[in-house]
């Protein structure tokens, strides 16, 4: 049966202090799954996770069981790696969860290095998230005096260690390649795929990268089966997700709700509303790397699929006449993303977001590819001049020429992350650009 608002698959303690601790972890089921898994053919595992259709909550919603599958058969040293590092605007899903449950995601993350046959494992964690990282480092140590981590784990035999790495603050550090440069005491920057870390990851080994909220949706996937996980969910997303929900709402907040929900009732029956009788101008649904949906765009369910096909959703334009193409004649609409949504009403001043947001990206580029460099520094020197008022005649038209320079042609996705919201939100508030040059024009007669 579909989740409904309410439905908790992995929000079942949160308010609940006590389950922090591993005997309140306990006393509320917590570690019997991990019995069971360990019983399991790591094979029906796999099995288990791919028929539940788990797609990963860190932005891309690639399959999780299909990528646990492209792990060599044959592979010696394997390892799995918690990517903690949410550091993109909008989106503060993880921290809740790892505060609030850290044994579940300990949990998640033992049963899913069964599956993957990986004994050396990490949580890279933003090193911001100082709480956090205080409440995850002490389920940790718990978890290994109760030998649920260990050697020879509750007496099978099998071994599985956690490490816990805190990061430096750096944006990049997410992309799951360059966090394993992070990981190894590398320069945290991105490597070129191919090789995916799934063949080559950390330490040259084989190596799964998964975001929190992914993996702690593994121990109930086991408990209650894939097909149930499924069921919860839409289309060929299973389950429920974590979305954040900041920006003009009367209660914003990060909630579990369903994957079917529209931005319509995100906004309206769970953020009760944008204040003071305002309207909505825009919403970006999923951080700011998602180009956005527009007023009459907000009956669309909030699923991985539908955001990115529903005709509901107008594509994205290099300019009037010109799709942006995604390759094979694809339109781009928008993503799901990391679960960031922010509402925008109808007194934000849309040059001036967006130009918050290059300034974002061009800060936090690694300057590795030349693309992304220039181009997410010039994507902030030409949308600050127009936000500012100085904007010139031909700048819409050179804001859209240099993302459409920078998407797809960059090692990693951070130069998208830039350019996709700057051509969705020249294509749909053009006008709001264009008002802002020619009161710059008028200023200056
Ligand atoms: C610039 C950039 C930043 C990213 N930051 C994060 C992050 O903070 N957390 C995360 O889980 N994924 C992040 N990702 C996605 C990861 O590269 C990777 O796809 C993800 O961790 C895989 O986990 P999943 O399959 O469970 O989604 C980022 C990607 C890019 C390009
Ligand atoms: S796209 Fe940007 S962030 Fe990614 S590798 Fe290139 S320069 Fe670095």
């Amino acid at each position: 049966m579909p989740a409904e608002i309410g439905t908790k698959v992995v929000t079942t303690r949160f308010g609940n202090e006590n389950a922090k601790t591993l005997a309140g972890y306990e006393a509320t089921g917590g570690y019997g799954t991990l019995r069971k898994a360990l019983a399991m053919r790591p094979e029906d595992i796999t099995a288990e996770v791919k028929a539940s259709n788990l797609r990963g909550r860190g932005g891309a919603g690639f399959a999780t069981g299909v990528k646990w599958g492209f792990v060599p058969k044959d592979a010696k040293a394997v390892h799995l790696v918690c990517n903690a590092d949410e550091s993109e605007p909008g989106t503060c899903k993880d921290r809740e969860l790892i505060y609030w449950d850290p044994h579940l995601l300990i949990e998640g993350m033992i049963c899913s290095a069964h599956a993957l046959r990986a004994v050396h494992n990490y949580i890279y964690i933003r090193g911001e998230m100082m709480r956090e990282y205080a409440v995850l480092q002490r389920a940790v140590d718990e978890a290994y005096q109760r030998g649920y981590l260990g050697k020879n784990i509750l007496g099978t035999g099998i071994e599985c260690h956690l490490t816990v790495h805190r990061g430096a603050g750096a944006y990049i550090c997410g992309e799951e390649t360059a966090l394993l440069n992070s990981l190894e005491g590398e320069r945290g920057q991105p490597r070129l795929k191919p090789p995916f870390p799934a063949v080559k990851g950390a330490f040259g080994n084989p190596t799964i990268v998964n975001n929190v909220e992914t993996l702690m949706n593994v121990p109930a996937i086991l408990d209650k089966g894939g097909a149930w996980f499924n069921d919860l969910g839409m289309g060929r997303s299973g389950g429920t997700r974590m979305l954040c929900v900041s920006g003009h709402v009367k209660k914003p907040g990060v909630f579990e709700l369903p994957m079917g929900i529209t931005f319509t009732q995100i906004i309206h029956d769970v953020c009760g509303g944008v204040p003071d009788g305002r309207k909505v101008k825009a919403v970006i649904p999923g951080g700011v790397s998602m180009p956005p949906l527009d007023a009459d765009e907000l009956d669309v369910p909030c699923e991985f699929d539908a955001l990115q096909t529903d005709e509901r959703i107008k594509p994205v334009m290099v300019r009037p006449g010109q799709q942006f193409d995604l390759g094979g004649g694809r339109p781009l609409r928008t993503m799901a993303g990391s679960g960031g949504i922010v509402v925008l009403d109808d007194t934000t001043d849309i040059p001036r977001a967006v130009w918050r947001i290059m300034k974002f990206f061009a800060h936090e580029s690694c300057g590795q590819c030349t693309p992304c460099r220039e181009g997410t520094g010039w994507l902030e020197k030409v949308s600050r001049r127009v936000a500012e008022g100085r904007g010139k005649p031909d700048d819409v038209d050179l804001l859209a020429s240099i993302a459409h320079g920078i998407a797809g042609n960059t090692i990693c996705a951070l130069g998208d992350a830039a350019a996709w919201p700057m051509l969705g939100f020249l294509t749909k508030y053009r006008a709001d650009f264009e008002a802002k040059i020619a009161g710059a024009k008028r200023g200056a007669a």
